[in-house]
């Protein structure tokens, strides 16, 4: 079967979070499942792409209502990927160093998803299935099926894969002339609360909805920025499928970014010394257990809690506890989080920005991960944390209800209810215990280090999913 995954992101080309994970990992294990698979995404000025060769394999020139913009069509030939990489190059707007963030990110993805699309169906082979990601490529599926230009491809099935339902990629009805030529009897299906609403167009248009966990798909029944009634109106097509993680990116005993590689057997000796190199990185005390936090400084993350959370804390634990953030997003988050360092010094630290390597070390040296989302449609830090024997804590949430159950209840990690200063801290009391009971805290980081949320298994679920909709 040929699959085409497009998306904004896709590691380690471009990657903002989760969804760059998952664009870098799912179609390496489709293709090692025996599938034909391409990842098409725009052509950023980051660094993967500015140090690395591609060969230009089509020129274009696309339409956006009055504007034109040349184009090309890159393919990926440095052999460090598993899978065929494809970049849509339109240097006007997006020979830029941020994925996203831009007044006319409207502009840019609509441009994005036609050019994409003017390049398949220039193609002589038509895919046997297009899965678009989130709310950037999310007008594909109507383009693919209403526009008269691309009616080669109107029986192509598509998918829209969620993992994020904040995002929705809305805009005027005075931008509809950006949009090629369609049956304009269809306009309505582009309407969603009077705007165009691409995530929610998709939702209508595309063959199958998935979801990056089954508990995600659950709560969006009934919580999804205003889609919620739509959610439910589709129900019959949509599907819950847990993300897995690349065990072979994420692997302790094998890792070259770690100080020292280990395994179960000997976790450790493993972990102690990964966390003395992170202790002496951050001026920390590494006698004491040590809390991180990875990720975006974001609300959604529950981010805005944690300087007080982490004040509180640390106060009350004063020196027997250690708190690391990794991470960055909200000015006043980021602001926040430093100013803790005047107080806290010596059992607190923080690291303002994205730093892949790092991460991999916090993961490999911290004792816990906090993940306090007020929304998590899957979560991965939590499978990364877990892989490395870090026990996660996390708010009772989306994919994190999926998969990390408390330790109180035969579980692998530490588990809240409430997006409060209160229930973190509370998780933290907990966790502080445990670490003194060296036995079970023993236990339970091997426990979760033998859980297996590998793609393998994973990618046969959307192999299967494809298969249903493919006539
Ligand atoms: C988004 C979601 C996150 C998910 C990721 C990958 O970033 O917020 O929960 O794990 O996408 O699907």
């Amino acid at each position: 079967m040929e699959i085409i995954h497009i998306a904004a992101e896709c590691y380690p080309a471009a990657k903002v979070g989760g969804l760059g994970d998952v664009l870098g990992a799912l179609p390496k294990y489709q293709k090692k499942a025996g599938q034909f698979v391409k990842v098409i995404i725009p052509c950023y000025k980051t660094k993967f792409i500015q140090e690395n060769n591609f060969e230009n394999i089509y020129d274009g020139l696309l339409k956006l209502g009055n504007f034109k913009f040349p184009y090309t069509i890159l393919k990926e030939k440095t052999g460090k990927l598993d899978f065929e990489m494809y970049l849509v190059s339109i240097p006007e707007l997006f020979d830029r160093k941020e994925v996203y963030g831009y007044e006319d990110d409207i502009e840019r993805f609509l441009s994005f998803q036609i050019a994409t699309l003017d390049w398949i169906n220039s193609c002589e082979k038509i895919p046997d299935v297009i899965n678009c990601h989130d709310h950037h490529t999310g007008l594909i599926p109507f383009m693919m099926l209403y526009a008269n230009k691309y009616e080669k491809l109107r029986n192509v099935p598509t998918v829209i894969t969620i993992h994020n339902s904040i995002y929705q990629g809305k805009f005027g009805f005075d931008k509809l002339y950006y949009l090629p030529e369609f049956e304009l009897t269809k306009v309505t299906v582009l309407q969603w609360n009077n705007k165009i609403n691409s995530l929610a167009t998709a939702i209508k248009c595309a063959s199958a909805v998935t979801t990056v966990s089954p508990n995600y798909l659950n709560e969006i029944n009934n919580f999804a920025y205003g889609l919620e009634s739509l959610f439910n109106l589709v129900r019959h097509k949509s599907t819950g499928i847990l993300n897995g993680i690349d065990m072979e990116v994420w692997n302790p005993a094998e890792d070259e970014l770690i100080e020292r590689n280990y395994s179960i057997k000997d976790i450790l000796n493993g972990k102690q010394e990964n966390k003395e190199k992170l202790c002496s990185q951050f001026d920390l005390d590494p006698t004491k257990p040590l809390f991180s936090f990875i990720g975006r400084l974001l609300e959604e993350k529950g981010a805005d809690l944690l300087p007080h959370a982490a004040a509180l804390a640390l106060s009350e634990h004063y020196k027997e506890i250690n708190i690391l953030v990794l991470g960055s997003g909200n000015i006043e988050i980021e602001n926040q989080l430093s100013h803790l360092l005047t107080g806290f010094k010596g059992n607190y630290n923080v690291f303002i920005g994205y730093n892949e390597n790092l991460a991999h070390l916090i993961y490999a040296g911290s004792d816990f991960l906090l993940m306090p989302s007020r929304v998590e449609p899957c979560g991965l830090n939590q499978m990364y944390s877990l892989r490395y024997g870090t026990i996660p804590i996390v708010r009772r949430t989306g994919g994190l209800k999926d998969t990390v159950i408390d330790f109180g209840d035969d579980g692998n990690g530490i588990c809240h209810d409430q997006a409060s200063i209160a229930d973190i801290c509370y998780s933290i009391q907990r966790a502080v215990k445990l670490f003194q009971d060296k036995k079970s805290f023993n236990k339970i980081r091997k426990s979760g280090m033998k859980i297996d949320h590998s793609w393998e298994n994973v990618c046969q679920e959307y192999i299967e999913m494809y298969n249903l909709i493919h006539k």
